[in-house]
């Protein structure tokens, strides 16, 4: 290199420093297009909900909240939802499996902003917030409840609660404590000895339940972070001051995870998720059950009683496009699961479907090396990143929080 040339490069790295601020390139009109789209900012307002017509009923929210914290919505009274999703640590447990009445398989998962979602648990096995809120009630590891028990507890407990907002009871006189199709043997065999009438009552009461929940869950939203006001001023055109500079290499982390990370081909947009199902080849938890993702729920959310298309669906069958055009039978459904929120990542360790990886830094790592996937492929292809380059991007995950 000539002297005139080395002082040419000396002048465009001290240009370059100063249009940067602090030594970093300035972000070309793409990366800035792209980080604006980012922005808590650029969040549309949250759409209506068509199939739950108390979805914005303040009365409904406010029973669903109660509900959503009340232990005695279990069988051995000591399991709420609040026990796994707790309000004080983004609505999930810092635990690698959630544990109710027993530790179940998966994941507690954080709930800001759940309601956007069209698809819910890591596997999409349910097509609404309020079907979703039905399944822990009755699985044996978290509350573990029959359904005449629900339906009891509430006539009992908030009867005229319940009335006011949604309907009149079902009459429950002489309906066993408890019956219900997921309960022991005896409990299935008493709901099946009910009759039609008196299931489909029990069953009104149990949708609506999830429906309170769901219009609680709806309260539930993101909150600005340092990121938001970094993307904000640079939207703005403003140089980002105070908590919302980014230091260098946080800003480099950013250029990363939209560029050559490729991150956000999948954690997209505002919430930083592109709503889909992937397999990014997360081993197994060894001596777990086979866990199979998507593919092996496609019939389920399909065959749901309380799914858009079944009869507890307020509203028109117009609102069920997800259902009816989900993908079903894809080899790319094998082991994939819901891309989850970044946001507040950094403050709720361990990460993945079964808490893999206790670390930001454990969780880079398996991106960079891309492993083959034990069933299926995964979407991951290996990344060169140097150890300056992975510090860059967990320093910038960590802008997601507060
Ligand atoms: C035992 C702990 C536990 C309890 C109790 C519990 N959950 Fe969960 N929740 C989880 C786990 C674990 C997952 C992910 C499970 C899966 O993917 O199979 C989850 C997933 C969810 C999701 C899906 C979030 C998403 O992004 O798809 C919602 C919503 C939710 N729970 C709400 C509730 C509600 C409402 C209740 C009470 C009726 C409840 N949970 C009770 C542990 C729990
Ligand atoms: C092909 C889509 C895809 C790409 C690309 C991708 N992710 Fe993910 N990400 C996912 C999915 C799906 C999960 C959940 C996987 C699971 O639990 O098995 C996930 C999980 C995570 C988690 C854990 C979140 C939690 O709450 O447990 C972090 C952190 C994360 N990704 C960061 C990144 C970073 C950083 C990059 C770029 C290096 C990246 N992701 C690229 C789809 C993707």
């Amino acid at each position: 290199m000539n002297r005139t040339s080395l002082r040419r490069l000396a002048m465009a790295v001290s240009l370059t420093a100063l249009l940067g601020g602090c030594g970093q390139p300035e972000f070309t009109d793409v990366e800035k297009r792209t980080i604006a789209l980012m922005s808590l900012s650029a969040l549309a307002p949250l759409p209506p909900d068509p199939t739950n017509r108390f979805a914005d009923d303040p009365g409904a929210a406010a029973l669903g909240a109660t509900l959503f914290f009340d232990t005695g919505m279990s069988r051995d009274g000591n399991v709420a939802c609040g026990t796994c999703h707790k309000i004080d640590r983004q609505f999930q447990d810092d635990l690698p499996r959630g544990i109710g009445v027993a530790e179940t398989n998966r994941r507690t998962m954080p709930l800001a902003g759940v309601a956007r979602d069209p698809f819910f648990f890591w596997d999409g096995r349910r097509d609404s917030l309020w079907s979703q809120a039905l399944v822990p009630l009755e699985n044996p590891l978290e509350h573990a409840g029959t359904r005449t028990s629900y339906a009891h507890y509430i006539k009992r407990r908030f009867g005229e609660r319940y009335e006011r907002i949604f309907r009149p009871l079902p009459d429950l006189t002489g309906l066993p404590a408890n019956a219900g199709p997921f309960g022991a043997p005896s409990e299935r065999a008493a709901w099946a000895a009910m009759t039609e009438k008196q299931r489909d009552g029990v069953d009104l009461v149990f949708a609506d339940i999830g429906k309170a929940m769901a219009a609680f869950e709806r309260s539930l939203v993101h909150m600005p972070t340092r990121f938001d006001r970094f993307a904000d001023a640079l939207a703005r055109g403003t140089a980002p001051a105070g908590d919302a500079a980014l230091s260098e290499e946080e800003e480099a982390g950013l250029r990363l995870f939209i560029g050559k990370a490729s991150c956000s081909t999948c954690h997209t947009g505002p919430r930083f998720t592109d709503n889909h199902f992937h397999n990014t080849g997360v081993p197994p938890v060894v001596g777990l059950p086979v866990d199979r993702g998507r593919i092996a729920v496609v019939d389920e959310v399909r065959a749901d009683p309380f799914n858009c298309l079944g009869k507890f669906r307020d509203g028109d069958e117009e609102a069920c496009g997800e259902l009816r055009f989900m993908q079903k039978s894809s080899p790319e459904l094998i082991r994939a699961y819901k891309t989850p929120s970044l946001r507040g990542v950094a403050g709720r360790a361990p990460y993945m479907h079964a808490g893999q990886f206790a670390t930001l830094e454990q969780v880079v790592d398996h991106y960079a090396k891309a492993a083959a996937s034990i069933e299926g492929e995964t979407e991951i292809h290996p990344l060169q990143l140097s150890d300056r380059e992975r510090a860059a991007l967990v320093a910038f995950l960590k802008t997601l929080s507060d």
